[in-house]
């Protein structure tokens, strides 16, 4: 898979087409989950594909402010609860956004407004906790609606043409050294595998849009932080962290030799990081 080309053309679809998805391409995406990368590979996670009346079932237990994005198909991550299973789950997700991007089907992540009630409706008793919800199916005509945000309580959708969410810049989202510090990372030439695993990583779809992680360069290391915002709450912040680090390490690692993967541990060192930001993690270069 071309993460770099695939990240940085993916966008959020809020209109499906009444289309179904192939029984073949549905397959594809299932071998395709049954192998694809994971951040945390010792955490079992499953992955149920809904069809149908999926909608239904959905409706008022996924969505900002339970307002369901309709599709005809949704994935939805099941995922024993054990350390960092969220951010792993962010990762797959994420995995398999680009997966279905790479096949020419469009996808939205949806919040989980309501687990406990969105677990009875899908008739699911085990253990296993539902992390993650994505729709996906058929653009419909072409009309690329774009979420309107007037204030949490106010989310409607804008059904025209329309240019991408913006995204934050390299220098916008990391810096040298220390929080705050400018980076250099964008006078790299724009071939280069970490300037393209650093603009990859600016694309990364995020709760509300806030893209809320900033990541320093630390020598051999890129250290990830990010914002905690009263609108997004604990689980779609790592949500939000899974999805930059598959972008980083999808881009990074699929092009070098070099594989060695997220430490989700805090280096005890001063970043100067504010007061409402904290490290989660450091990729070694
Ligand atoms: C954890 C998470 C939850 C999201 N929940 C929703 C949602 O409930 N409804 C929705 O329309 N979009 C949702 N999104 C999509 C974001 O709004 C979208 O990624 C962001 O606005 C950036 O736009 P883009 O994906 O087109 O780049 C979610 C994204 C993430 C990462």
């Amino acid at each position: 898979m071309d993460v770099f080309t695939l990240a940085t053309n993916r966008k959020s679809n809020r209109e499906f087409a009444k289309r179904e998805v192939s029984a073949d391409k549905l397959q594809e995406l299932k071998e395709y989950f049954a192998s694809c990368p994971r951040l945390v590979p010792d955490i079992d996670v499953e992955m149920l594909i809904l069809g149908g009346d999926a909608s239904e079932k959905l409706n008022a237990c996924v969505g900002y402010h339970r307002f369901l994005i309709n599709a005809f198909h949704y994935i939805v991550l099941l995922s024993d609860v054990d350390e960092h299973y969220i951010e792993n789950a962010g990762y797959i997700g994420e995995e398999l956004v680009l997966k279905l991007t790479e096949m020419g089907i469009e996808t939205c992540w949806e919040t989980i407004a309501d687990e406990p009630l969105l677990k009875k409706r899908l008739n699911l008793s085990g253990d296993k906790s539902v992390v993650a919800v994505i729709a996906f199916g058929y653009e419909d005509a072409g009309l690329f609606a774009r979420l309107g945000i007037k204030s949490p309580a106010e989310i409607f959708l804008k059904k025209k043409p329309g240019a991408p969410t913006p995204k934050l810049t390299i220098p916008q989202m990391f810096y040298d050294d220390e929080w705050g510090k400018a980076e250099t990372i964008s006078a790299l030439d724009p071939d280069d595998d970490l300037y393209r695993a650093c603009a990859a990583t600016c694309y990364a779809p995020s709760f509300l849009n806030l893209q809320p992680c900033r990541l320093i360069h630390d020598g051999d290391k890129i250290v990830l932080a990010t914002v905690l915002d009263d609108m997004t709450d604990a689980a779609d912040a790592k949500l939000n962290l899974g999805i930059v680090m598959m972008h980083f390490e999808g881009t990074v690692s699929r092009q070098s030799s070099g594989f060695q993967g997220w430490k989700l541990e805090a280096l005890d060192k001063d970043y100067k990081l504010p007061e409402n930001a904290y490290l989660v993690g450091y990729y070694q270069l």
